[in-house]
């Protein structure tokens, strides 16, 4: 899979969705009742074999919220897990029709509202979707807003990214959101997880990117991650590795604004770059 960065979510022409619809913060309502059984059966293929796949490979916080959301076996409402999820860490879901731009997100993020997208890709597209449908939205990223310390980091993150577009910022934090919202890994007593929702919703990256020889898994740093371009288009050549959502909150909370300008003084490094003296972590055995 990959998907569209938030840098190219502002080049509104070509996105795909219904935008006509939409209020000023580009939320719609979900119409549920306008989802055919047809993709209601897809759902239900995408939700079984990725909750096949998940145990042993997801981390703990994945599981156990999957396991409360009972999204099974239709696409999900969405008002219904925004009860849960609002008792839960106070965030709430906001239909949308794909890509909003980025002080859009933000600004939702900021007030903790997740954008989940309406739409479902097509049966053709199963195995590999170009721009975040619901599949990938819901089941990728939902599941860790439950988790109160990942609750609180997509809230700062949405403040960091307001900020980041007033300080020329937003290309090291698009960075940082694809290393670790997207495609994260973290250690386990039982070896390494995958937290990103990019390797959650995949068929296939969730296994390559824990027993793959061929990728780098590097111990996360948030300048190493800020400073490392990124795959659009194939699995990725490098996975950061975090030890738990408490070490990803606290690199994260200082002021990135001294990041930013000593970053724009780099040069970036390839998605493929293992610097001298840097670990690279061993793959799960199959
Ligand atoms: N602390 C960051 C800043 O000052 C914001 C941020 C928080 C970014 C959490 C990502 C995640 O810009
Ligand atoms: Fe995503």
């Amino acid at each position: 899979d990959f998907f569209k960065t938030l840098e190219e979510k502002s080049d509104g022409g070509t996105l795909r969705g219904d935008y006509s619809r939409c209020d000023a913060n580009y939320v719609v309502q979900q119409d549920w009742s306008a989802y055919t059984p047809e993709q209601h059966a897809l759902w239900r293929r995408l939700y079984q074999r990725q909750a096949k796949l998940v145990p042993g490979r997801a981390c703990d916080v994945f599981i156990d919220s999957l396991a409360k959301m009972d999204a099974s076996e239709e696409i999900p409402r969405f008002d219904r897990t925004t009860e849960a999820l609002h008792k839960a860490t106070g965030w709430e879901l906001v239909a949308v029709p794909g890509l909003v731009p980025d002080l859009t997100f933000f600004e939702h993020l900021a007030n903790r509202r997740f954008p989940v997208t309406v739409w479902l890709r097509d049966p053709h597209e199963f195995d590999y979707i170009v721009e975040p449908d619901v599949f990938h939205d819901f089941f990728g990223h939902v599941p860790l807003l439950f988790n109160p310390i990942f609750a609180d980091h997509m809230q700062q993150y949405g403040q960091g990214g307001l900020k980041a577009l007033k300080v020329d910022g937003l290309t090291y934090l698009a960075r940082l959101y694809w290393y670790t919202v997207e495609f994260g890994l973290m250690e386990s007593p039982q070896g390494l997880r995958a937290y990103g929702a990019g390797i959650l919703s995949s068929g296939g990256e969730v296994e390559y990117c824990l027993t793959a020889p061929a990728p780098r898994r590097i111990p996360f740093e948030v300048e190493r991650v800020m400073r490392t371009l990124y795959k659009i288009d194939s699995y990725q050549e490098t996975y950061f590795v975090i030890r738990d959502f408490q070490q990803l909150f606290e690199a994260t909370t200082p002021d990135f604004t001294p990041y930013y300008e000593r970053l724009k003084t780099q040069e970036a490094l390839p998605a493929n770059t293992l610097l001298p003296g840097e670990i690279n972590l061993a793959p799960n055995p199959h």
